[in-house]
């Protein structure tokens, strides 16, 4: 098989990280994606997870979950692809409904998202009347919808410092939540979810990386338990990660998160070595270039929102949105 030269030109993208014969067997699939996105008035949206030819080769528009919920909300296309999760798919929904919006695998789910039920939020609610409910965007649309507002891991801090209240019930990440806790002095209720992928992250981890690395800088997203995020240098989303790189430019680091995550951005910082301990998504993994071709071939899988839940979801979301972030 040869490769034709727009292949060969975004092959340049994701050379430090796919190997040319693997390569190969992509671009067929990264053409036939290109050619779709233009028939179907598509653009997809890729999380900061995706793997290098997702998010190097087929994406037109990356970044961390408040990126990609801002970016939603402007983008014309007729269509949206969201490479990432099922609720990042009903959050682009939520914010320009009138487009229609497809997941490549409607099984992306995150283990955030199911550990909690609209009803779990209400008994909440009940048990500490008057307390106001930050709910994570990792969450389904319904229990968004029994929230006052959403936050991201990238604007958690100041979406809790603008209630300007002591108590919080945040949910449904018991670390973010006691991460943030300790970061605003505000005090949370919380729930028993976690991130399936950082939570294994132990500080043990952590000492042995600094052992086998010596000089290495440490992020830690902060879904990770706060025991790693006390010997991290940094706690900040994937996006804030990247930021850090950027304006630090630390001879080496590593991403305490998920594993495509230093393989995405590597390239643009030839000056930092990454070293690469992570934790695979297996949820975000179920997007591959032939699951993103099937679904604009098809128009598969379209993600809704029952109009009884997506009014009160919608102002949750945009509540957050109209929060002001520093970065
Ligand atoms: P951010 O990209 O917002 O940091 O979120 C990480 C994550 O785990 C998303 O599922
Ligand atoms: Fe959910 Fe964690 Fe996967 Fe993100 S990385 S989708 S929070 S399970």
């Amino acid at each position: 098989m040869t490769m034709t030269v727009n292949a060969a030109n975004l092959y340049q993208r994701v050379s430090h990280v796919v190997p040319a014969v693997e390569w190969i067997t992509m671009a067929d699939d990264v053409e036939a994606i290109l050619q779709l996105k233009r028939e179907r008035n598509a653009v997809i949206l890729a999380h900061n997870y995706m793997t290098p030819e997702i998010f190097h080769a087929v994406a037109d528009i990356t970044g961390d979950s408040l990126a990609l919920a801002r970016e939603a909300v402007n983008v014309d296309a007729d269509v949206i692809v969201l490479a990432g999760v099922h609720f990042m798919a009903e959050t682009a929904k939520l914010l320009n409904p009138g487009k229609t919006v497809l997941i490549p695998d409607l099984a992306s789910g995150c283990s955030l998202a199911e550990s909690i039920t609209p009803a779990d939020v209400r008994a909440l609610r009940a048990a500490n009347p008057g307390v106001p409910v930050v709910t994570y965007v990792n969450t389904s649309a319904a229990v968004k919808a029994e929230s006052d507002l959403c936050c991201t891991s990238g604007n958690a801090v100041e979406v809790i410092e603008s209630l300007g209240v002591p108590k919080v019930i945040m949910i449904p990440d018991q670390y973010l939540a006691a991460n943030i806790a300790r970061q605003t002095g505000v005090e949370v209720i919380t729930h028993p979810g976690a991130c399936e992928v950082h939570e294994r992250f132990t500080p043990a981890d952590i000492t042995d990386l600094r052992e086998s690395w010596p000089g290495v800088t440490v992020l830690a997203h902060p879904e990770c338990p706060p025991a790693v995020v006390d010997v991290a240098d940094y706690a900040g989303s994937t996006a804030q990660m990247v930021d850090f790189v950027a304006t630090r430019q630390p001879e080496r680091v590593a991403l305490i998160t998920e594993c495509s995550m230093s393989d995405n951005v590597a390239q643009q910082f030839p000056g930092t070595e990454f070293v690469r301990p992570c934790n695979l998504c297996p949820h975000m993994k179920r997007n591959t270039l032939a699951s993103i071709r099937h679904a604009l071939e098809t128009m598969t899988n379209e993600v809704t929102v029952p109009a009884d839940v997506a009014d009160r979801a919608r102002t949750a979301v945009e509540r957050m949105l109209e929060v002001k972030v520093t970065k």
